[in-house]
């Protein structure tokens, strides 16, 4: 693939450069405000412990899979499979990871959008001196409402979208050194009080004693989806960024570092809602609301909790930012590369596009609250056709395309950085891609939609 031409196309500049970006993609809302709301809703630990295979199992692999089309084709989503497979239809994967990341964007904003919110108010002292179920009339009084979570849903983009234009910038390569581990310390923080509350023995139970009786595909094809979801996997994000990546970056143990500071997010931030969850007496499985309603009572318990809800909603916005700004760059990589506008164009046409969706989305929680498709209202059924059709799809065709498509030894000659590295689980990892991942993503997507 010598003839692939570099150009002029931006990159990281160093090997934390690499790590942080990635892993400032892969940590967001996701790790905090999805994982335990899914684990909520699906049973706890039985949840949990199907997660952590998932992640290892597949989504590690596929992570592998991700970097190797990316950097080879050093292009964006679509094109790298226009380069790498030519004349076939394997572009539409590519295709298809645009139109995902379009998608999350639109309504991942929405919920970004209520991190500013609570963060003003946190910042304006009206989070204290509340009762646990005032928090969750404040909530839904905040959702339902109309133009707020609008207003805060565009600001959200606009950050992103100003961020974007300026390209791949050493600013967020050097505030994400700084800012992943403050938020791993304030995480610290907030576990020492919240296993210090009366519930924390139900609460970690909950967590980590699996019912297995609770397994059902559904639940499943949620770990699974929950599982590509958090590491930005099966929509071309981190093929995007990997074509950044410089030829030296050993991508196994990136891949590695990426995947265990992502899962340990997630389980550090269960540790911390679910002993306040059954404190409060909240329900686990009240869906999207859990971390907003659940949250405040812990800082409200706290000494100094005024600053530390302020510094946690300050982390908890720029994790959120390091992602939209991966999402962002999926789609506007691929406008200005496959058409002949513009950087600063194409990020506005993504930025409006994600404008309408989030609108709507943020409207099912009031005015269009009664419009369900399928049953699901339009921010769930969004987040259904995202996140559990679009990502575990791409997970698996990228499996298969760099399982049986793309020659072993272009495989091998990435990840080993040309024969320079180890990787000594390659075998394992070709099998995984071959015949594990694709076999088990059918077979679940299959039962799930009733065919098997
Ligand atoms: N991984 C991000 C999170 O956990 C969300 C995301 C999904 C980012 C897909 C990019 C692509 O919040």
């Amino acid at each position: 693939m010598s003839g692939i031409k570099e150009s002029k196309r931006g990159g990281f500049g160093s090997k934390i450069g690499v790590v942080l970006a990635s892993a400032g993609s892969a940590v967001g809302l996701g790790n905090i405000w999805r994982f335990s709301y899914m684990t909520g809703q699906n049973g706890g630990a039985a949840f949990i412990l199907i997660y952590l295979c998932c992640v290892f199992l597949l989504g590690l692999p596929v992570m592998l899979s991700e970097f190797t089309i990316g950097r080879r084709a050093h292009s964006n989503t679509m094109r790298a499979y226009l380069k790498l497979a030519p004349g076939t239809k394997w572009f539409m994967l590519g295709g298809m990871g645009v139109l995902a990341g379009f998608l999350i964007l639109g309504y991942y904003s929405v919920v970004c959008g209520w991190t500013l919110e609570y963060l003003f108010q946190s910042v304006a002292g009206n989070m204290s001196g509340k009762e646990p179920e005032a928090f969750n009339s404040m909530f839904s009084a905040f959702t339902s409402s109309s133009f707020r979570p609008l207003m805060w849903m565009i600001l959200f983009l606009l950050l992103t979208h100003f961020i974007v234009v300026k390209g791949i910038k050493k600013g967020i390569e050097k505030s994400s050194m700084i800012l992943m581990p403050m938020l791993f310390i304030i995480m610290l923080v907030l576990i020492g009080r919240s296993v210090t509350l009366p519930g924390a023995r139900e609460g970690l139970s909950y967590l980590f004693n699996p019912d297995f009786s609770k397994i059902t595909s559904s639940v499943v094809l949620s770990a699974l989806g929950q599982a590509f979801f958090s590491l930005s996997l099966g929509m071309g994000c981190l093929c995007t960024y990997a074509s950044y990546f410089p030829d030296n970056t050993n991508m196994v143990k990136t891949g590695v570092e990426v995947t265990v500071l992502d899962t340990t997010v997630a389980i550090l931030s269960g540790v911390i809602i679910f002993p306040a969850v059954f404190t409060f007496g909240i329900d686990p499985s009240s869906g999207p609301e859990l971390v907003f309603v659940t949250l405040p009572n812990v800082f409200q318990n706290m000494i100094g909790g005024y600053l530390w809800s302020i510094l946690f909603y300050i982390l908890l916005t720029l994790a959120a930012l390091t992602s939209t700004i991966s999402m962002h760059e999926v789609v506007t990589a691929f406008m200005e590369e496959e058409t002949r506008i513009s950087r600063a164009k194409a990020a506005w046409i993504v930025t409006l596009g994600c404008m309408l969706i989030g609108t709507y989305c943020s409207l099912s929680f009031g005015l269009l609250g009664r419009v369900t498709v399928f049953g699901l209202d339009l921010f769930t059924l969004t987040d259904f056709i995202s996140s559990k059709v679009m990502l575990p799809l791409g997970g698996m065709f990228i499996s298969l395309f760099t399982g049986w498509y793309l020659d072993k030894k272009i495989l091998w000659d990435e990840l080993s950085n040309h024969n320079t590295l180890r990787f000594r689980l390659f075998k394992a990892y070709l099998f995984i891609i071959r015949y594990v991942a694709p076999v088990f993503i059918a077979c679940i997507f299959l039962k799930e939609i009733g065919v098997l």
